[in-house]
């Protein structure tokens, strides 16, 4: 898998370089918190080093935040230990095989994620596998299709970087993909941004 490769290559200055993509980030903490509000036991899938797990841990029960870098698991896990934050547990763990039972998770966090990896349709299967029936699942996406200056932006950071966005979705695009795979989706809300962001929750059908 390309993706660990990838993103162990970025660890280092992921920190600095989110910043110039992350003015959605404080508004996608206050919307998490209501819709994952008392969930028990948690995944966060592609943490990277942390954006969103130190939010999750104050509103979930029990929260393994995991990502497929080992690079990144490492940033994580020194800034976990730094906040002794109690209910966080972190792991090395690829979207496409998450390390957990059939329904035994009732909600799976996974920001920034689904438009860099090869396969979204895989990892969104490998959720509603793990979730729960009725299980939740928060996945905001930056929009990379979601117009021409989004496309462009998009096209020169793979030129000049090792960052590639494998699906430029929209918000349509996006909200298909996670209904296709078993999914009740609610309309996500669309945040400005350099890259606009679909912050979208879905419920696990039954
Ligand atoms: C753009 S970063 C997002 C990090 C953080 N969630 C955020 O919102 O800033 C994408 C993350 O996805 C992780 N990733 C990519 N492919 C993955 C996969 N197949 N399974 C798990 N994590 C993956 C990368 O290692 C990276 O940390």
């Amino acid at each position: 898998m390309n993706e660990a490769r990838v993103w162990n290559r970025l660890a280092a200055r992921y920190d600095k370089s989110v910043s110039l993509f992350d003015r959605s980030y404080p508004r996608v903490r206050d919307l998490l918190r209501e819709d994952l509000a008392n969930r028990d036991q948690v995944l966060e899938v592609a943490a990277g080093t942390g954006q969103f797990t130190f939010e999750l841990a104050q509103t979930v029960g029990k929260l393994t935040a995991t990502d497929v870098s080992p690079q990144m698991v490492q940033r994580l896990a020194g800034k976990v230990g730094e906040r002794a934050s109690g209910n966080v547990e972190t792991e090395v763990m690829s979207a496409y095989q998450l390390d957990v039972q059939d329904g035994s998770l009732d909600a799976i966090f996974s920001a920034n994620a689904l438009h860099v990896m090869e396969t979204p349709e895989r990892a969104l299967r490998e959720f509603h596998r793990a979730l729960r029936p009725g299980g939740r699942l928060v996945v905001p996406t930056f929009l990379h299709g979601a117009n021409w200056r989004a496309r462009l932006m998009s096209w020169f950071l793979s030129r000049v970087s090792p960052f590639v966005a494998h699906t430029k979705f929209t918000a349509t695009s996006l909200k298909q993909m996670v209904a296709d795979a078993g999914f009740a989706v609610r309309e996500p809300i669309v945040l400005p941004g350099k890259f606009p962001l679909a912050y979208l929750v879905a419920d696990r059908v039954a």
